[in-house]
């Protein structure tokens, strides 16, 4: 089944039509859900280019689902290129590889967020249904909103991230470029001890983000070694480097961390924020955080606009 871009539009009438095409995959910006669900894939050995293009085909009507789910599905580099017109590959597509981080690459990613977490679960089960004659599922994890978006460190989370019209601009590849309409994602599930980061009092706490708790204020000045003294970071023009966030808690009382999601039309950004948590950069100073949580994932996915998807017409 095909799907024309309009239909595509008709299923989400909600975001932006007057946007410069390509369009994005509307998913990444819809804003204000509950409920979270990370679902990442591999390729099973043998199947072939057609068969994978057809599965990922049969995900677009799915943009659709009648439980208001929001769908947004990414490829690793290798999965990407087998399935991709030329035109549609960015440059710099790679799977992660970030010096001394966990890297887990995975072929497929897909994304499903709403307000109605069983709506969600059946748009999840579905979504390996129909890609499960090309693909397994690896792992899964189900993200929830806390409190007023905070991480569950208590700081709230996202107060810096572009608006939705700058957000389109620092996610999306430009018209023209390779991969026009598309994204580049980080995905990184991390886990906090928050016993530790418990046991400091609440100024310390503020230290270690660079914000106020209570009232999400930023510290002035920023502490060197903050979260935000590490990655708030200026590029060569002296602009300060944006990407849009997309995180949310996870987990239960056990094991529990941030779903780290990131947005960018160019992957190095995020790549040069995560330099300067690990203390990887020429100053040496690493970030705080990471002595209360530690990332036990990462993959880089490309997120195509919807039209570079198998099956849609434009
Ligand atoms: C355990 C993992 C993480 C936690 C708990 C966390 C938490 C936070 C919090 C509380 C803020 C301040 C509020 C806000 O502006 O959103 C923030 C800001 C930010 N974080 Fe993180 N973060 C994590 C990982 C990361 C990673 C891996 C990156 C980049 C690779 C990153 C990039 C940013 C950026 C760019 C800002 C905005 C800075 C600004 O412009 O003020 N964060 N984060």
């Amino acid at each position: 089944m095909a799907f024309s871009l309009a239909e595509v539009w008709a299923f989400h009438g909600q975001i932006r039509k007057d946007h410069a095409m390509p369009t994005p995959q509307p998913g990444i910006f819809a804003q204000g859900t509950l409920h979270h669900r990370h679902l990442e894939l591999d390729l099973i050995q043998g199947v072939d280019d057609a068969a994978l293009g057809s599965a990922v085909e049969s995900l677009v009507e799915l943009f659709a689902h009648p439980g208001g789910v929001n769908l947004v599905v990414g490829f690793g580099a290798e999965a990407w290129r087998r399935i991709a017109d030329p035109e549609d590959i960015p440059d710099g597509l790679a799977p992660f590889d970030v010096a001394g981080l966990a890297s887990t690459q995975h072929d497929i990613w897909v994304w499903l967020h709403g307000n109605d977490a069983g709506g969600l679960f059946d748009a999840a089960y579905e979504v390996v249904h129909r890609l499960s004659p090309v693909a397994s599922l690896a792992s899964e994890t189900a993200g929830f909103a806390y409190h007023d978006s905070r991480d569950l460190s208590g700081f709230v989370d996202g107060t810096e991230n572009p608006g939705l019209d700058e957000a389109f601009e620092v996610a999306i590849i430009a018209d023209g470029e390779p991969g026009a309409g598309g994204s580049f994602a980080l995905a990184q599930r991390w886990v906090h001890d928050l016993a530790a980061f418990g046991s400091l009092d609440v100024a310390e706490q503020e230290s270690v983000i660079g914000r106020t708790k209570l009232t999400d204020e930023e510290l002035d000045p920023r502490p060197a070694t903050s979260h935000l003294g590490r990655v708030v970071v200026e590029d060569e023009e002296g602009e300060e480097m944006e990407i849009y966030r997309r995180s949310v808690p996870y987990g239960g009382v056990g094991e529990h961390g941030l779903f780290f999601l990131a947005f960018s039309s160019d992957p190095q950004r995020v790549r040069v924020m995560l330099e300067r948590m690990f203390g990887q950069t020429d100053d040496g100073l690493a970030d705080r955080l990471t002595e209360f949580s530690t990332p036990v994932s990462g993959a880089n996915y490309f997120v195509p606009a919807v039209g570079s998807l198998p099956g849609v017409t434009s």
